[in-house]
């Protein structure tokens, strides 16, 4: 970076464009002229380093939906620990944030201080909430579970039982106080070993009505200001003192506003809630759902309520999804495994990180018919690398995109991850045409009059060629390739289990490695071509985006060969 023509620049309004327009005469039956802008002078939300998360689940093989029992040893209780896909799996993303909760998780004890009874495992029993016993998390087993946590880097969120010691009444409505003893021992004994947990959540799905079980957000909230006292005690002055994380739930204006307003300033540092967006796993429209850009859209109602909710009454508060997984009861098998799922999951953390979302936990990294990854095999699902490609190439920074796009496109701007310019995730919902995009990049021009410009032109469907003029030239246009990562399903098939990138399928290596994610490199000026119903990230290195030098600091560190 030239640094006389970087402070020259400073001062001016900077506009970032880029110009998506097919090309008339090659698929002239099929044109749709789309103009995207990219506005590059300031970030409309920023996310954490570890946004990717994704959650391990308690339920034992005997869960099962619709005649199916998609869980196997899944579990943190029986999941292979020792699995080396499963290490290799999560030491990819140096960090991935790693989740620990579900629905059993308020019938959770832990084997550790003076638990009354014995450390079993969970049974399923007649009438237990969700059909299952209480179950125990044996102190080994923790040690087990921390030990590849460590060895893997990942952050932890661990979901605390939030229904102990209290009373359930009729409804599912459960009352008195909650118990602090057994947690206390837990959390105790996780300190002493130096086990890193960096954020505690408190209960599961009890906001609201709940599902099986709530509580009042008037006791969920006075519980909380037991929990941060109770934190702050056990970690003392302790620097890295954990993220207090409530109330992992389905979002509920009402209630959320009070317990937020019951806890109080600096109580609760994350607002985590619950999404599954798509319905039933077994709804036979599962498929047309994820493919209808309107129907996805929806959700952006409750990311947007939800920020609303948290600037009103909990601004010392972040957002974080904390279990998203599309459908529900275990996801849709031949579904949700496949590479469909990626055009509501990678939408969704194009959509979420717009709304300030700062972490998106997955259900599941392994488990039910959603996980990232194979539950027998450990082999990853599409939706690994999905992730993995977003945890890459997309940075912190998030940046507005406008423009009156095709409902059938979908396009998500972020400063690149560890390097200069921006990336794009698009995705082509559209299942008959391919396109071609073309790419222009403008500069230090006058706002008002070029965003005017620019929708006129679109607005009159003519050709946008001429709607952005070269003004000046930029210190990086020696660099002339752009990045772009193509990801299509396996024969076309888009249920296919096997995700192709660029054409070729990605498959693990003959060492049984996960493969690197290559890109093609492309002439910067030569237009993007997308598939129709497929999704592309392309990373524009020469757009100076004035917002990401802020925040994308570290750009040497990166790029990621995975082994
Ligand atoms: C789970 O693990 C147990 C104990 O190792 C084994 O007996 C059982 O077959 C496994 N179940 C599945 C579904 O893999
Ligand atoms: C267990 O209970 C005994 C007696 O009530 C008490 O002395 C001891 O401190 C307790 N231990 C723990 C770990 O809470
Ligand atoms: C729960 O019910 C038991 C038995 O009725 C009672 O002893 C206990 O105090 C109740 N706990 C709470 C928190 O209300
Ligand atoms: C796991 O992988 C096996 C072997 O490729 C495949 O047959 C099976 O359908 C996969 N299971 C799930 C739940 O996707
Ligand atoms: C494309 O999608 C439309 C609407 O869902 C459907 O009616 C049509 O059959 C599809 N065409 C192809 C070629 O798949
Ligand atoms: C995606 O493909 C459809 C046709 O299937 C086309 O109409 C649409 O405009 C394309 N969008 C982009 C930006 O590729």
């Amino acid at each position: 970076m030239n640094c006389s023509l970087l402070s020259c620049r400073m001062g001016f309004h900077l506009l970032l464009f880029l110009i998506l327009s097919s090309i008339h005469g090659i698929l002239a039956q099929d044109l749709a002229e789309v103009t995207i802008v990219v506005k590059g002078a300031t970030t409309i939300a920023e996310t954490r380093d570890d946004f990717i998360c994704a959650t391990i689940d308690w339920w034992p093989p005997e869960k099962c939906d619709y005649q199916q029992c998609p869980w196997g040893n899944s579990s943190i209780l029986n999941l292979d620990l020792s699995h080396p896909l499963l290490a290799k799996a999560i030491q990819a993303f140096k960090p991935l944030r790693i989740r620990i909760g579900g629905s059993l998780q308020d019938k959770v004890v832990y084997g550790v201080g003076n638990l009354s009874s014995s450390c079993l495992p969970f049974r399923k029993i007649a009438g237990g909430l969700f059909g299952f016993s209480k179950g125990c998390l044996p102190v080994a087993r923790w040690d087990e579970v921390n030990n590849l946590f460590s060895k893997t880097g990942a952050s932890v969120t661990f979901g605390l039982n939030a229904l102990y010691g209290r009373n359930n009444t009729q409804n599912g409505a459960w009352v008195g106080a909650w118990d602090p003893t057994n947690a206390c021992d837990f959390i105790k004994y996780t300190i002493s070993k130096g086990y890193q947990v960096d954020s505690w959540e408190f209960g599961n799905e009890l906001s609201g009505n709940g599902v099986g079980a709530s509580v009042s957000a008037q006791q969920y909230g006075k519980d909380l200001i037991n929990i941060k006292a109770l934190i702050d005690e056990l970690y003392g002055k302790s620097n890295d003192k954990p993220l207090i994380v409530a109330p992992g739930g389905f979002y509920d204006q009402q209630w959320f506003t009070k317990f937020l307003q019951v806890s109080g300033p600096d109580v609760v540092n994350v607002v985590t809630h619950h999404i599954y967006n798509l319905g039933p796993g077994n709804d036979p429209n599962l498929v047309k759902t994820i493919l209808n850009p309107q129907q996805l859209s929806q959700i952006s109602q409750t990311f947007s309520s939800l920020e609303d909710t948290i600037q009103q009454n909990g601004p010392w508060a972040s957002a974080w999804v904390g279990e998203s997984g599309g459908a529900y009861n275990s996801g849709g098998r031949l579904v949700s495994d496949t590479f469909v799922n990626s055009f509501w999951y990678l939408d969704q953390l194009g959509m979420s990180s717009m709304y300030n979302t700062k972490t998106y936990c997955r259900q599941t990294l392994i488990g039910g018919n959603y996980g990232l990854l194979n539950t027998t095999t450990f082999a990853p699902n599409p939706d690994y690398y999905s992730a993995l490609l977003w945890h890459q190439l997309m940075g912190k920074g998030v940046l507005a995109v406008d423009g009156d796009s095709s409902q059938f496109l979908r396009a998500y701007a972020h400063c690149s991850k560890g390097r200069e310019g921006m990336t794009l995730l698009l995705i082509n919902f559209s299942n008959v045409t391919q396109f071609r995009i073309t790419v222009q990049n403008s500069m230090n021009i006058d706002l008002h009059v070029k965003e005017n410009a620019i929708y006129r032109d679109s607005s009159f469907k003519r050709g946008l060629k001429r709607a952005v003029q070269w003004v000046g030239r930029k210190a990086s246009d020696e660099e002339e390739l752009r990045e772009e990562y193509h990801l299509t399903p396996k024969d076309g098939y888009i249920q296919s289990q096997t995700m192709v990138l660029n054409g070729i399928p990605l498959e693990l290596t003959e060492d049984g490695d996960i493969p690197t994610l290559e890109p093609v490199l492309v002439d910067v000026k030569s237009p993007i071509s997308i598939a129709p119903l497929s999704i592309a990230f392309a990373v524009l290195p020469n757009f100076e985006a004035q917002a990401c030098g802020r925040i994308e600091s570290n750009y040497q560190l990166h790029i990621h060969k995975l082994h």
